[in-house]
């Protein structure tokens, strides 16, 4: 049994006031922890206070984003190293906002994996095709690519903490859902390749989240599909009560 992770990704949204205000309302809303890991993940400059902030509580705290060296002249960028330090477990690896606003390639997924495990962290590893790519049958193609080059010489071990985020580019900020069909056929596939790859009992461990619109009303649908292990959840993890209702349909 794979237990569920629901993970908020707060984007480039909320001051630290706010971001201690979401959490606290949270932690209202859903007192028990329960059968689900809840993870948020807030901007770099906030990770220090919510880890302080949310210590003893059910709620772990990922990173959005981090360099792939551990330290140097890299004006702007922080490290693994630095986000281990601060105390988060987990970081967010090649978001398709980071692919397509700054250049990420898989090569650098495939590093920034590489420098999240060698720092004690798990990464959250998002994969997707756009509705172009879709639209030209090439989905396993691209997942394909991303997971061979984004997991190139990672061990089992390393594979087996990894966590998956299947977020198609065009599901995600536009209200558009994938079917539950289509979201089943794209985590199958996404454990299948890991199957072949790494053995049936990594495939088998891996979490495969889904993210692209999640809400309330589409999440539990979502979640009961039988490769669907939880959810990387953007504008509704703004807000407590709808963030709360969806950590309740997983749990
Ligand atoms: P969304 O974002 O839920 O707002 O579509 C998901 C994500 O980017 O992780």
């Amino acid at each position: 049994m794979r237990t569920p992770i629901i993970a908020g990704n707060w984007k480039m949204n909320l001051t630290l006031a706010e971001s201690i205000e979401l959490v606290d309302g949270i932690r209202y809303g859903f007192q028990f922890p329960g059968e689900v890991d809840v993870i948020v993940a807030p901007p770099f400059l906030c990770l220090p206070k919510l880890v302080e902030h949310l210590r003893e509580s059910y709620i772990g705290v990922a990173a959005q984003n981090l360099f792939f060296e551990d330290s140097g002249a890299f004006t702007g960028e922080c490290s693994g190293k630095q986000i281990r330090d601060v105390g988060a477990e987990y970081v967010i690896v090649g978001h398709s906002e980071r692919r397509q606003y700054f250049c990420e390639t898989d090569e650098i997924v495939n590093k920034k994996l590489k420098a999240a495990f060698r720092n004690g962290l798990i990464p959250i590893m998002c994969v997707g095709e756009t509705l172009e790519e879709r639209e030209k049958g090439e989905v396993s193609a691209v997942i394909g690519r991303q997971l061979a080059v984004g997991l190139l010489e990672l061990t089992v071990e390393e594979v087996s903490r990894l966590i998956i985020a299947y977020e198609p580019v065009w599901a995600i900020g536009t209200g558009k859902t994938a079917t539950p069909v289509q979201v089943e056929d794209v985590h199958r596939l996404i454990r299948f390749s890991l199957s072949i790859k790494f053995g049936g009992q990594t495939s088998e461990s891996v979490r495969i989240l889904y993210g692209g619109s999640v809400k309330p009303s589409n999440s539990k649908e979502l979640l009961s599909l039988p490769n669907v292990d939880g959810a990387l959840v953007g504008g509704a993890s703004l807000k407590a009560p709808d963030f709360v209702e969806i950590i309740k349909g997983a749990s």
